[in-house]
């Protein structure tokens, strides 16, 4: 099957100029990237393969995506969320070559066409940002499992997922775990979703964060970027956690440590980033402050109980993009941010471009190392090569004029060694 722009479903192809402009800007602030389009043009390391991408269709996924077309590779794309696809962004993908199946605002039903569309290709790899491809190919599309050599996995939601199915020996084909190379999470999770996320909150809201009292609900790398920036603008930030060590850690950083029970009666803007489900549920919102802000930052819209929120509001109404109001039997007045999805995302362009070029340059060695390296592998959950994680830092070190020292021959055989 050819891969065309024609086969795309995309919004409007004429808004691909502007799409094309985002994409300019973005890659000029990718230097790692860059330096691996050089290879990959030269090396065509993915002629003849197929890749099927479900990941958030904004400028920095685009040229990701671009890069490995520029490899070799026949691409399809879908959106790993409703709400993150920009459309412009969509059609210049798919004006560029790459089938597109994305929309913004796509309904349940036409986003889980988007990604059997994604895979009408017949993909020989995959990447992945939070696990859809990969439970669709095991639950509606087993045909297409066979084909499937390997893939990719960007976010910690999608690996818990692929842990437990590899756990039940359900999983059919190797994955890479991108997420958890230190070059993507120290980096990605912690200062890319610490300034985005206040990005998106800022733009929807128009508000002062500095004098807030801010829940962060969650620290793992994300919460912890959410909860160090927030402080940053001036908050005051409260973290509540279910993990003993994480929520030490949270104290000794500085943050006040307590329950959402608590929390809930003090925060003017709470923060989601648990990857788990109604953590903020029916039994806060009565507690809650008028006005208070509720986002979330979590790959999934599962984190604010907004079934259970809409169920308890006397009324709702939307309030401008971006921000819907419900109102209390009391009449107190809570914010729902971005229907609850992930902030960074729908009310704004995701993480900064010079972080996403991190992760994508990770994403497009791990691609390559799994051309090479699939055959051998089964169906587990595998890590990033070190040399791959440690290749990608350096660069991004290189990129930046730093340079750093080496163990001298003397250094690395008393570190060898255990009885000098
Ligand atoms: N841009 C593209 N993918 C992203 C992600 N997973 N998080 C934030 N911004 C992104």
């Amino acid at each position: 099957m050819e891969s065309t722009a024609a086969a795309s479903e995309i919004k409007d192809i004429s808004l691909a100029p502007s799409g094309q402009a985002k994409i300019d800007w973005v890659r000029g602030h990718m230097p790692v990237l860059a330096a691996i389009r050089e290879d990959f043009r030269r090396e065509q390391p993915f002629a003849g393969k197929k890749v099927a991408v479900c990941l958030h269709l904004e400028a920095k996924t685009a040229w990701f995506i671009q890069v490995l077309a520029e490899g070799g590779a026949l691409t399809s794309a879908c959106a790993s969320n409703p709400l993150s696809t920009q459309d412009d962004v969509a059609a210049a993908l798919a004006r560029s070559g790459v089938e597109v199946h994305a929309r913004h605002g796509a309904a349940p039903a036409e986003y889980e066409r988007h990604l059997e569309g994604a895979l009408g290709i017949k993909p020989d790899y995959i990447i992945d940002d939070g696990g859809d491809l990969v439970h669709l190919l095991h639950t509606g599309r087993r045909d297409l499992l066979a084909g499937v050599k390997g893939g990719a996995e960007e976010t910690t939601t999608g690996i818990l997922r692929l842990r437990r199915m590899a756990a039940e020996k359900a999983l059919c084909f190797p994955m890479i775990a991108v997420n958890d190379a230190r070059s993507k999470y120290l980096f990605d999770n912690r200062y890319g979703t610490g300034q985005s996320v206040w990005d998106g909150v800022m733009r929807a809201t128009n508000l002062v964060v500095a004098g807030k009292t801010v829940c962060v609900v969650g620290y793992g790398w994300c919460g912890k970027g959410v909860a160090l920036r927030g402080k940053g603008l001036g908050a005051r930030v409260v973290v509540c956690e279910i993990d003993p060590v994480k929520a030490n850690e949270a104290w000794m950083d500085g943050f006040e440590v307590m329950p959402m029970r608590r929390a809930a009666t003090l925060a003017d803007i709470f923060i989601t980033v648990t990857g788990n489900k109604n953590v903020v549920a029916s039994e806060h919102f009565p507690l809650m402050k008028d006005g208070a802000l509720l986002a979330n930052a979590g790959h999934f819209d599962v984190e604010v109980d907004k079934t259970a929120l809409a169920a308890m509001a006397a009324g709702r109404r939307p309030l401008k993009p971006g921000i819907e109001e419900f109102t209390l039997a009391d009449g107190r007045r809570l914010f729902l941010l971005a229907e609850g999805r992930l902030v960074n995302l729908a009310a704004g362009d995701g993480h900064p471009a010079e972080v996403m070029d991190m992760s994508f340059a990770l994403q497009a060695l791990t691609l390559q190392y799994l051309v090479d390296n699939a055959a051998k592998l089964g169906g587990e959950v595998y890590p990033v090569p070190k040399d791959l994680d440690d290749r990608v830092s350096a660069m991004r070190l290189q990129a930046l004029g730093l340079e750093i020292d080496a163990l001298t021959p003397e250094q690395v055989a008393y570190l060898a060694s255990w009885n000098v």
